[in-house]
């Protein structure tokens, strides 16, 4: 803007020059226009080159995905217990992609997909299990703080201190932010074709409605960050999270009719998972992953209301199942740090 004054100095002097050889106005007017064109053209090309820029940046993080899931590059790369570090390579990755997707609020629909393509044959040789093989039960460690040197292999609970959140409070949330979630998190995973979308879910007042034979479950999945931010008001980062965790921006919430059947709890973005169950009362089932059922056993928690569940992906797979004298709905909030 400083420039403004000299850059009306020098039009005044090129209309005086033109004037002064018998150009007329109209005649001025048009080639300064024409000029402005040419500018025109010069920042399309920019856009052009940025949006070049852009597909570098995806492609790089398709590889990257590609990578991380593939099987040979991990054997070589992760020796015995270096399997977190492919974590902090997607944590760069979404740093990266963070700021490009709040100017470009159109790719975040990219960015939802990305890596959905996990590779199910995904099995690291040689992992070592000592971490959860040394489990026993799952402890309480409601008010115990979580150091560094903690075995992140052991699960835990704690019990967490708030008001249930009841369907009535999401549906609020919803119709308070209609536009938001109608553009960012509306569609659902299902096992009942009458609900498609969350808009289904809380329009039918799944809560009060229950199907004959009780099995309705609902995966809602949300992985953008305003949506996301929204839903902080419900279901917050739980209060003593270790600091050097950093929360994903990928959300899940499930809705589990009383005898809705055993489903497997979805992969996270990050390896340290937690569920809260906020209303209701589901059984998980720690199953160890395949590298180490050998030497890991099975257990299994209940999870009732204001209770968190904290697990490692490496360790634990775990299935989501009904609880035998469950009578209400049970809605469960699922995130994951890095
Ligand atoms: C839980 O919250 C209630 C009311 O908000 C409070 O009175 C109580 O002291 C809290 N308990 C703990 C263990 O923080
Ligand atoms: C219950 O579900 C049925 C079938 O989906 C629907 O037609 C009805 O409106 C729902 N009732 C309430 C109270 O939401
Ligand atoms: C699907 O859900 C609706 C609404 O609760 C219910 O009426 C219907 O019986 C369910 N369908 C099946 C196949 O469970
Ligand atoms: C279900 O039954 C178990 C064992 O009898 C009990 O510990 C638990 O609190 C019950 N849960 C509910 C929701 O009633």
């Amino acid at each position: 803007m400083a420039n403004l004054e000299i850059y009306k100095e020098q039009l005044q002097k090129i209309r005086q020059y033109a004037r002064e050889n018998d150009i007329t106005e109209n005649e001025i007017d048009k080639a300064l226009q024409n000029s402005f064109r040419i500018l025109e053209k010069k920042e399309k090309k920019v856009n052009l080159r940025f949006i070049v820029k852009i597909m570098f940046v995806i492609l790089f993080i398709i590889i990257v995905c590609f990578i991380s899931f593939d099987k040979k590059f991990l054997v070589v790369m992760l020796m015995r217990n270096l399997q977190n570090s492919i974590y902090p390579g997607l944590k760069l990755i979404r740093k990266i992609a963070v700021p490009v997707i709040q100017h470009y609020p159109s790719l975040s629909e990219l960015y939802d997909e990305w890596c959905i393509l996990e590779n199910p044959y995904f099995y690291v040789n040689d992992m070592d299990c000592w971490p959860c093989s040394v489990v026993h039960f799952i402890p309480d460690l409601t008010g115990h703080h979580i150091s560094r040197s903690f075995n992140v292999g052991i699960p835990y609970i704690k019990r967490e201190n708030f008001s249930d959140v009841r369907m009535k409070d999401i549906q609020e949330l919803l119709w308070q932010n209609s536009e938001v979630f109608k553009t960012d998190a509306m569609k659902v995973f299902s096992n009942n074709k009458t609900y498609r979308n969350i808009q289904d879910v809380m329009g039918k007042n799944m809560d009060l409605n229950f199907s004959k034979n009780l099995y309705n479950h609902i995966t809602w999945r949300i992985n953008r960050m305003t949506a996301g931010r929204i839903l902080r008001k419900l279901f917050p980062k739980p209060i003593d999270t270790p600091n050097w965790w950093e929360q994903s921006t990928e959300k899940f919430i499930f809705f589990d009719e009383p005898k809705s059947p055993p489903y497997s709890l979805p992969n996270p973005e990050c390896s340290n998972i937690m569920i809260r169950c906020t209303t209701g009362t589901r059984l998980i089932k720690m199953i160890a992953s395949s590298e180490c059922s050998a030497s890991c056993k099975s257990f299994t928690v209940l999870l009732s209301a204001g209770k968190t569940l904290w697990y490692n992906w490496w360790y634990w797979r775990p299935v989501n199942l009904p609880a035998l004298n469950s009578t209400t709905i049970t809605i469960s909030y699922m995130t994951s740090f890095c």
